[in-house]
């Protein structure tokens, strides 16, 4: 349970923007509902809706993305029984904390990270001070918990490392409070390419086509992946480097399979791509099945999802409040 002192915490979240897609949850979520079943560690996960203010959002239909991010996570594995789950703005510890390490951030160390230049990038004409502060929220997000592991993909390897200088910055500054925070990303998988150009990371920003959707219908799956850039080879081989768009369709197999590259590779050697893709569609399609089936049935179960989260702002709540009152101290505000 969250809170007990003996178990090493591990705390992570993502965005709630309205499709989570296969990279999140093979570098990410798939990890988490691993990591749930250890006894060592107490596991808190959270929809992180303060960070998705930072990109042009839907402030009318805001509640209803925030509440379907929760079916999500919750249909593609995460136990309330086994994991603390509750959303950021209903702990309002986090806002507070990020101003009091905003006060110790170098600006010119938020103008270098690489998702804030991405991203002022992408909308150019919308570069809020938020999403130049992005990193500070996300280190309060952590610090507050005290957390020893972050489970996340391979982008956010900066955001964490990021914390890990802020927490010592914080505890030479006003004293020991923060623990430093390890990321956890995994050996395969923690960075799924786009289907459509594998030079880039698979997210939503690039078109439908480029990502597939953890509850796209069968058919887009099967469009999707039949539609993905190979190259002009006709050799099924695991070489990220060389092969960047096969290497992406195989890693992606082997997660969902649960079979080894190189059995894959054997498989399909001399076959072609057309027959790796179709097999692969049937993969994704089978292993998402049950998750659709439990969102399904979440979807008709919306008192059981607000006990859920009632019940992890209530957790979270105590850890956050006893962490501000600690930080207050420290900085002399109380
Ligand atoms: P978000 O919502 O962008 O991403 C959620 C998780 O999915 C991972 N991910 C990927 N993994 C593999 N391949 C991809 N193509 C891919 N795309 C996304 C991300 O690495 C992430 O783990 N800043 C965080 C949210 C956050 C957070 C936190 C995380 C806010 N506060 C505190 C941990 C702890 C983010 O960008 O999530």
């Amino acid at each position: 349970m969250a809170g007990d002192n003996s178990k090493k915490i591990v705390f992570s979240g993502i965005q709630p923007t309205g499709t989570i897609h296969i990279g999140n949850y093979l570098g990410a979520i798939k990890n988490w509902a691993e990591l749930q079943n250890n006894p060592d560690y107490d596991c808190i996960f959270f929809v992180v809706d303060l960070h998705a203010m930072t990109v042009p959002y839907d402030a009318l239909h805001f509640q209803t993305t925030i509440h379907n991010a929760v079916l999500d996570n919750l249909a593609a594995g995460l136990d309330p029984k086994k994991c603390t789950i509750f959303i950021q703005s209903q702990i309002k510890e986090h806002s507070e904390l990020t101003w009091i390490l905003n006060t110790i951030t170098p600006l010119g160390e938020l103008q270098r990270m690489t998702q804030f230049k991405e991203k002022a990038e992408e909308q150019k004409n919308e570069i809020n001070a938020g999403l130049l502060t992005y990193p500070v929220l996300q280190a309060a997000d952590i610090l507050l918990y005290k957390t020893d592991f972050v489970p996340v993909g391979k982008d956010q390897e900066q955001h964490v490392e990021f914390t890990r200088t802020l927490a010592r910055k914080f505890n030479s500054k006003f004293g020991e409070i923060f623990k430093e925070p390890a990321a956890l990303i995994p050996r395969v998988g923690a960075k799924i390419m786009s289907l459509t150009d594998p030079s880039k990371k698979m997210s939503k920003s690039h078109g439908a086509e480029s990502y597939i959707a953890l509850f796209d219908s069968d058919e887009a799956i099967r469009r999707k992946i039949k539609i993905a850039v190979t190259d002009s080879e006709k050799e099924t081989r695991y070489d990220p480097k060389n092969k960047p768009a096969i290497s992406n369709l195989i890693t992606i197999y082997h997660l969902f399979a649960d079979q080894p590259i190189k059995e894959i590779e054997k498989r399909y050697a001399g076959k072609g791509y057309a027959d790796l893709k179709k097999d692969l569609a049937e993969v994704i399609i089978d292993y998402l099945k049950p998750l659709r089936q439990k969102r399904e049935k979440l979807e008709k179960n919306p008192d059981y999802v607000k006990n859920v989260l009632e019940q992890g702002r209530q957790k979270a709540q105590k850890i956050a409040a006893a962490t501000m009152l600690e930080v207050k101290k420290k900085t002399g505000l109380i």
